[in-house]
């Protein structure tokens, strides 16, 4: 005689097996992609986060086609890969939200500029934008700030004497400093403890991010929100970001400094009071969502831009002719006087070195994902509305079809024949569309600027004994070099 309990455990597996092929037939329009498994989807094919290579999403696309899904446990994301399909997946007005993951909802509240959609997205991104025009990103007035961090950083390479050191927290602290002055009108001490805070904060978030406790985050919130682990330890990280937000919103309000605006808290409360006039109730603006949009500059622009220079370092350290090729390019045209931005017009062998660091090693893993605003039809697949889409911007930096040795340093992918600087469509580093970075201008200005200043004043070599410095990326959601120590020798001595 066969048992209540077999005969249970066999309807049981029968119901299980239904559910899973009814699973499996509401999949079949998206695009193909790893086996999804019951709970862990096609993570298996990522390692589940722990010890991927920074090409393993990229190469997918090989076995996949340019357009697959990865299932996270029963969540679909799409991947788009090559030059091509991100750029059309970036600019289709259908895929123009960011995604809302349960993380990236508890992260952002739904509000400020990077994580928000509708018409909070559309407000705050206007006056983001307006505001950094308006205190000159791009121009003179920025371009002293930036300046002056410049020279902190050159003082702090001096003290080194051209002996070995890791130059990742001064990189650090100039890039942070800047976005501080930018918002809150002034920059930090570098030994203030709340300065301390804020940068071990936003490493912190990217340190959790992409790693196994965070994908579990994004399948099991429910589970996840009442465990503890570094997901929690990360979202207190964000609070910490969005409650020294709010505390400098508090000293400019007891300043009333907005007659005069000299910063983005300015700008913002003084649209905050026109908008009061207005009594327009659909209004967003409101120091939450300033708040918030300010902790989006610190995460969007302090690990991304200080990456890319600790980058930069590394590879122009292994590359001494292309520092000299550099320097006699700033020699030429200027003689002994330093150079600002609108230099960097008639600099196009360095305008090329800048763009190929940030081709050749992307600070990020993939870029920023997107969702879907409604049913997409896209070479015959169907990707409904909410999905996440993820526009895989390194596979873009990286494809083999646009660039002539996509995986060497080679600045001729952005000069022609005759040495001329040529933009190249598949240079997709900030993204592309109204979602695309907004941060750009400065993050570029940032980079040129250091890089010609401090050329000038050192040469960067490996530490001695050291052939060539590492190469290899660490992984996360931003792919920084492993640890490392160079030297800056003093040009003329
Ligand atoms: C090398 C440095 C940087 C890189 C590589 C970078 C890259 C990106 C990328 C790929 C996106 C998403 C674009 C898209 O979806 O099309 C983005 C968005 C964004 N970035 Fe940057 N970024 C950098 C620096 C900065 C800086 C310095 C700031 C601000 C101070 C900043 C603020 C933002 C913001 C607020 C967004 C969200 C825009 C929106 O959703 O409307 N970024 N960035």
């Amino acid at each position: 005689m066969v048992g209540i309990p077999v005969i249970l455990g066999a309807l049981l597996g029968i119901l299980h097996l239904l559910y899973y092929l009814r699973q499996l037939w509401s999949r079949r329009l998206y695009p193909p992609g790893p086996f999804a498994f019951p709970v862990v989807g096609g993570l298996w094919r990522v390692k589940f986060g722990i010890n991927a290579n920074h090409k393993t999403l990229i190469k997918m696309a090989d076995q996949y086609g340019d357009i697959y899904t990865l299932w996270a446990g029963h969540i679909p994301m799409v991947f788009m890969n090559g030059v091509e399909a991100v750029k059309e997946g970036l600019t289709m007005e259908e895929f123009s939200d960011r995604l809302q993951s349960p993380f990236i909802k508890t992260l952002s509240r739904e509000m400020g500029i990077g994580f928000s959609n509708g018409l909070i997205w559309k407000q705050q991104r206007r006056i983001g934008q307006a505001t950094m025009r308006k205190l000159g990103v791009g121009k003179k007035s920025v371009e002293a700030q930036i300046e002056a961090e410049v020279q902190q950083l050159i003082e702090v390479f001096s003290r080194k004497k051209g002996e070995p050191f890791d130059p990742a927290l001064a990189t650090t602290n100039l890039v942070c400093n800047v976005i501080c002055a930018l918002t809150f009108g002034h920059r930090f001490p570098l030994e203030d403890g709340r300065f301390r805070e804020l940068i071990d904060a936003i490493e912190y978030i990217f340190k959790v991010g992409g790693t196994p406790f965070h994908i579990l985050y994004e399948v099991l919130p429910s589970v996840m929100d009442h465990l503890p682990g570094p997901h929690k330890k990360a979202l207190q990280a964000t609070e910490m970001v969005v409650s020294l937000a709010r505390e400098e919103i508090q000293r400019h309000k007891e300043q009333q400094s907005t007659h005069e605006p000299q910063d983005f808290i300015d700008f913002y409360l003084l649209e905050m009071e026109k908008e009061k006039t207005k009594h327009d109730p659909t209004s967003t603006y409101d120091e939450e969502n300033l708040a918030q949009s300010i902790h989006d500059f610190f995460i969007g622009g302090t690990e991304t831009s200080a990456t890319t220079m600790k980058w930069t370092f590394i590879l122009l350290a292994n590359r001494p002719e292309v520092q000299d090729k550099i320097v006699k390019e700033i020699e030429n045209l200027l003689g002994d006087a330093s150079t600002c931005y609108e230099d960097i017009r008639k600099m196009p062998f360095t305008n090329a070195v800048l763009h190929e660091i940030q081709r050749y090693r992307y600070s990020m893993l993939m870029g920023v994902g997107r969702q879907a605003t409604k049913d997409v039809k896209i070479k015959g697949y169907t990707i409904p509305k909410g999905t996440f889409v993820m526009p895989n911007l390194r596979s873009a930096l990286l494809d083999p079809n646009h660039w002539k040795t996509p995986d060497e340093f080679n600045p001729d992918h952005f000069l022609d024949k005759d040495g001329n600087f040529v933009p190249k469509d598949g240079f997709l580093a900030f993204g592309a569309g109204t979602r695309s970075c907004l941060g750009k201008d400065l993050a570029r200005m940032e980079l040129f600027l250091v890089v010609t200043h401090l050329l000038r004043e050192f040469r960067f070599k490996p530490p001695p004994g050291v052939q060539k410095l590492d190469e290899e990326p660490s992984m996360g959601l931003t792919l920084p070099p492993k640890h490392y120590k160079m030297c800056a020798v003093p040009r003329y001595s």
